[in-house]
């Protein structure tokens, strides 16, 4: 372990409190730093960037600290004429980034600006006969884009614009021994892919697909001694699968099954005490993907002040109840 680590055991060690001030700081500079590497390498991510840092910054109860219009001209910029969304302006449209569109528009309540007949329409014209979906025109195929189709058409209300029974019988058929879920059928069973068909299965009323008790096995013991939870046997533990894990588990009734006081101290010693923002393990470098996922790991764990995240549809629990409700007062 670091200086870092050893010197930080008990006491007033800055890495056992959730460090809320140094997280809104370190998602507003993100903004501001356009000219640097790390944007440029990631501008095609940039959709799921900013629902990354708009979704923490929802559940550290920040969201209107962020300059709100900008976003969402931003966002509408990214749509194209067949409904829909790049990574970022004139990126090409794929079913990862229409996700990532909807969740940002879900957040701010602005769902009404979108014609969801165009994008149910572009989203079922992805399914393929066997139920699968494939994420855009190279025609790849992923129960990740299952995942993203029938979260997408939810938050719509457009879910009968799919064959959701076959859909779901896919995401069956990518079921492992182990009661784990691949990519695709016979794809080895993997933390990440788990929550998206687990997710999937929910918002789809299926989850009698999923054999709660052997994947609830598999998933706990994706703890190691450090607390953290890795994604797959033999890997090294990472602040992201405190999401794909622990999520599954909530949606399975499980999480009872893991040392949860464990795994909420492993998240906090991953904190930039310094600059703010999450790593994959204690003193790397922070990230906004990791800093989404360690928050709302935490949220998942209900550690204090920090609003309740959806573990299905991965975003705040009072935004999902507002969407639904609105598709009840507006068929
Ligand atoms: C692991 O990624 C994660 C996955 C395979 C799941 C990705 C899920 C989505 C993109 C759906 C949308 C997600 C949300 C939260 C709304 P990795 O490539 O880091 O895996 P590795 O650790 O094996 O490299
Ligand atoms: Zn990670």
């Amino acid at each position: 372990p670091s200086v870092k680590a050893q010197a930080g055991i008990g006491g007033n060690n800055p890495r056992t409190t959730l460090l809320i001030d140094k997280h809104r700081s370190y998602i507003k500079s993100l903004d501001k730093d356009t000219q640097s590497l790390d944007y440029m390498m990631t501008e095609h991510l940039r959709m799921s960037g900013v629902y990354w840092g708009l979704t923490t910054m929802n559940i550290l109860g920040s969201l209107g600290e962020m300059d709100e219009k900008k976003v969402i001209d931003w966002v509408l910029k990214c749509q194209h004429p067949c409904g829909g969304f790049g990574g970022n302006v004139d990126h090409d449209p794929h079913i990862l980034y229409t996700l990532s569109a909807i969740q940002i528009l879900a957040l701010y309540d602005k769902l009404h600006l979108l014609d969801a007949d165009q994008i149910a329409a572009y989203i079922s014209g992805l399914q393929l006969a066997d139920g699968s979906f494939v994420g855009d025109e190279w025609g790849e195929v992923d129960t990740r884009f299952s995942y993203c189709a029938i979260s997408c058409l939810s938050l719509l209300g457009r879910l009968d614009k799919i064959d959701v029974d076959r859909a779901a019988a896919y995401i069956a058929s990518c079921k492992n021994f182990d009661g784990g879920f691949g990519c695709t059928p016979g794809g080895e069973s993997h933390a990440g892919q788990i929550f998206c068909c687990v997710g999937a299965l929910a918002i789809a009323g299926a989850l009698h697909y999923v054999d709660a008790d052997l994947l609830g096995w598999w998933l706990c013991e994706r703890q190691v001694k450090s607390g953290g939870l890795n994604g797959r046997p033999e890997k090294l533990p990472d602040v992201c699968y405190s999401w794909w894990v622990l999520s599954s588990l909530v949606i399975l009734d499980r999480v009872h099954w893991l040392d949860k006081d464990r795994l909420k101290a492993f998240i906090l010693s991953c904190q930039d005490e310094e600059r703010g923002g999450i790593s994959d393990r204690p003193d790397d470098m922070v990230d906004v993907f990791h800093t989404f996922f360690g928050v709302a790991g935490l949220s998942l764990l209900e550690y204090p002040g920090l609003k309740h995240i959806d573990p299905a549809y991965a975003l705040p629990v009072e935004v999902v109840q507002r969407v639904l409700s609105r598709q009840r007062q507006t068929p």
